[in-house]
């Protein structure tokens, strides 16, 4: 398919949205996000869809400086090691992990998912059972979801796709981010728990990602494959 000319005025928004986007390597320190508009941006991710509707992820939004220091030697993504600068670590005006849910509430054994259909997407009891068996048939049959790491995975790509609308609301609002998985997950598991409470048996961190507004221009041009190598049409 070609590039569709004219484009709409929504067309235009939505392509000046993703071409504002850029993985933005260093924020200006003193630029911060309204306290509403990151509001809006955590709001893109409670309401992104999730296989299931199973929401199987956890936000950290990480603000303390002394906190976001614990991250750092680990971080080689998001500490500016590579352009001597502070990374998006040091710079972000906020910082967020996320976390993928484990086999220990997602797995179709556990009580969670049959509770968060009771209580959270408010199926009804007669739909319990249904819903239970599709779940169950689609870990161990459809997708094979046999181990703790392949539930933690199928729970992070979730969290990813929080991730992406959350970047794009952020690009609608000319707030700039960068997606971060250039850290050391065991490195990042042992200090969430020390340091922040999480416990791995529930919760692996999955992806960072920072906010904030760039210093500078991007410091990479944008580059894609076309559409053509990209896209076919059956
Ligand atoms: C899942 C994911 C992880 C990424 N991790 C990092 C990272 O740790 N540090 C970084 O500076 N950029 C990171 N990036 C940014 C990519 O390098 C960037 O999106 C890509 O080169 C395309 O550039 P653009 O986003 O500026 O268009 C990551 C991107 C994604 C989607």
């Amino acid at each position: 398919m070609k590039d569709v000319a004219p484009r709409s005025a929504v067309q235009g928004q939505i392509i000046e949205a993703f071409s504002f986007r850029h993985a933005t390597k260093v924020f200006d320190p003193e630029a911060k996000i309204p306290e509403g508009e990151f509001a809006t941006i955590l709001e893109a991710g409670r309401l992104s869809p999730s296989s299931f509707g199973m929401e199987p992820w956890q936000i950290l939004v990480i603000q303390s400086p002394e906190k976001r220091e614990l991250l750092r030697p680990f971080s080689w993504g998001a500490n500016g090691a590579f352009n001597g600068t502070a990374g998006q670590l040091g710079t972000a005006s906020h910082f967020v992990v996320f976390l993928a849910h484990t086999g220990a509430t997602m797995s179709h054994e556990s009580e969670y998912p049959m509770t968060h259909a009771r209580e959270v997407k408010q199926f009804p009891e007669e739909a319990l059972e249904g819903f239970n068996a599709a779940y169950t048939k689609f870990q161990k049959e459809d997708f094979r979801l046999d181990s703790d790491r392949e539930i933690t995975n199928w729970s992070a790509r979730q969290a990813y796709i929080a991730l992406g609308n959350m970047m794009t609301a952020a690009a609608f609002m000319a707030i700039d981010s960068c997606p971060i998985e250039g850290f050391d997950a065991a490195q990042a598991s042992a200090v969430l728990e020390t340091h922040f409470g999480i416990d791995p048996k529930l919760c692996k961190p999955a992806v960072m990602a920072a906010f904030g507004y760039r210093a500078g221009p991007p410091m990479f041009a944008k580059t894609r494959r076309s559409l053509d190598d990209t896209v076919s049409w059956f």
